[in-house]
């Protein structure tokens, strides 16, 4: 009986070896990451039960059947640069650096024998979906990926930093400024500040810390943000998020407003900014080599494993995220978007953060500030 059992076992297991290499390549996160863009229902039908917990997207088309489609080498060529199939695909090239804007490394995403496992996989993908399908597990995810976040929501800490906010602004910033005039600032940056650099509102709140700190004597304001914006203070110091949390909380419901400056000259540096912005926002970026605007525009309502994309408006910030487990800044944000996408990440205050910040507010013109946000 037990010779049976390990007899058909190892059977069994000798040979689809190559097929759940393959498989467990293409769930894993740190190797093909294949399932946070589509559904691999073998996955899911694998023997281990944790697997079908895996949370699968649908940014791509689901595997199954891909098998019968597809001969072995229009597999291979999927996964090695499927721009050779259609130029204008959204499916990350696994097997080539070759054309990729900024990728966080210079080794390709998978190596040649993860690419061989993978195809072998593909190629036993032969069943064709059917339609009527037990949705049972989905929902389920869908309903406990959501008791997630209320239970988050329910101990958020918004509040808390809210009120640690307001006794900065007394103690700190009430001696220069009436709130309320602050407040109607909200919705106007980022903006081009007398030094003509791009900043945002941490960055001025920055640049008002650092005046504090100087204990300044005269209104040197120029200075101050000229070297507020390269030392001690990140848009990420919990100081600065308090008191940008403070006022953006005070700003919620007002209509995002961006204008150009008046002073001809400075409108023409920050048209400049708003093209860089734009720019930046179309151009492929990464291994994944996508735009913010392919995801942002184009797969909006789609999902990535349990994310699913937004519009990517810059109206919830700063963000309580369950993954950083606190709040974090728009320029944190932007950056989480760029490591997604295994790009090389733009340094704090790099002026690339800043255009984009300031082409994803033009974009949103008019929207209402939601205040801080709580997101997955
Ligand atoms: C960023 C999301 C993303 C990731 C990650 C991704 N794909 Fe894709 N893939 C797509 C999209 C979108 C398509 C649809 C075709 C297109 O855009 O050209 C696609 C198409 C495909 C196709 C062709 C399907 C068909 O029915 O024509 C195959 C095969 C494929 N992907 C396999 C994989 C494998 C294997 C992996 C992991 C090694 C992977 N994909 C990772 C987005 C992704
Ligand atoms: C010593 C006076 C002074 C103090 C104290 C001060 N600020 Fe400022 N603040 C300014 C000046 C001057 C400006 C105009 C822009 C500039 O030169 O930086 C400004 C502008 C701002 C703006 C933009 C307002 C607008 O209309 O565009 C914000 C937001 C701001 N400060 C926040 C703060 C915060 C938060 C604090 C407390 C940490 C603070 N300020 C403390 C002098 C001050
Ligand atoms: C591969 C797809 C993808 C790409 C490319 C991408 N993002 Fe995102 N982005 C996401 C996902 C997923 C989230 C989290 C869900 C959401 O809020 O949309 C997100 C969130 C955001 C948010 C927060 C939206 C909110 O409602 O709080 C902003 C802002 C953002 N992205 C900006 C960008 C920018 C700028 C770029 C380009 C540098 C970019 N993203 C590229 C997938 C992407």
């Amino acid at each position: 009986m037990v010779v049976v059992f390990l007899a058909v076992s190892s059977t069994l297991c000798a040979e689809p070896i190559e097929a759940s290499e393959g498989l467990r390549i293409m769930a894993d996160r740190n190797t093909g990451n294949c399932v946070s863009c589509h559904e691999i229902p073998a996955w899911r039908d694998s023997t281990q039960s944790a697997n079908r917990l895996t949370l699968q997207g649908n940014f791509g088309p689901s595997l199954q059947g891909v098998g019968a489609r597809y001969s072995k080498e229009q597999l291979r060529q999927w996964i090695v640069d499927a721009r050779v199939i259609h130029p204008n695909t959204l499916m990350p090239p696994y097997g080539t650096t070759e054309r990729l804007h900024l990728p966080a490394r210079s080794q390709n995403l998978l190596t040649q024998k993860q690419i061989d496992a993978v195809v072998d996989t593909l190629t036993t993908f032969t069943q064709v979906p059917v339609a009527s399908k037990d949705n049972s597990t989905t929902q389920a995810l869908t309903a406990s990926g959501l008791a997630q976040l209320q239970s988050a929501n329910a101990m958020n800490p918004i509040g808390l930093w809210i009120d640690e906010g307001k006794r900065k602004w007394e103690k700190d910033c009430n001696s220069c400024h009436a709130l309320e005039k602050v407040i109607k600032a909200v919705p106007n940056f980022p903006k081009l500040a007398a030094s003509q650099k791009l900043i945002n509102l941490e960055d001025q709140i920055s640049a008002c810390r650092q005046r504090v700190d100087a204990n300044a004597t005269t209104n040197a304001t120029t200075t101050a943000i000229a070297s507020a914006a390269s030392q001690s203070f990140s848009n990420d110091d919990a100081p600065t998020l308090e008191l940008s949390t403070l006022l953006n909380d005070a700003a919620r419901q007002l209509a995002i407003n961006i204008a150009p400056p008046t002073n001809p000259l400075h409108a023409i540096i920050w048209k400049k900014n708003l093209a860089d912005g734009e720019r930046l926002f179309k151009t492929r970026l990464g291994h994944m080599n996508l735009s913010c605007q392919q995801c942002h525009d184009g797969k909006v309502g789609s999902s990535m494993r349990a994310q699913k994309i937004t519009a990517g408006h810059p109206t919830g910030f700063p963000a309580y995220r369950i993954s950083w487990q606190g709040l974090g800044s728009i320029e944190r944000r932007i950056r989480a978007c760029y490591s997604g996408v295994q790009a090389q990440v733009p340094a704090p205050q790099d002026i690339r953060l800043r255009q984009l910040e300031l082409y994803l507010k033009t974009r949103a013109q008019g929207l209402q500030l939601e205040g801080p946000s709580i997101r997955q």
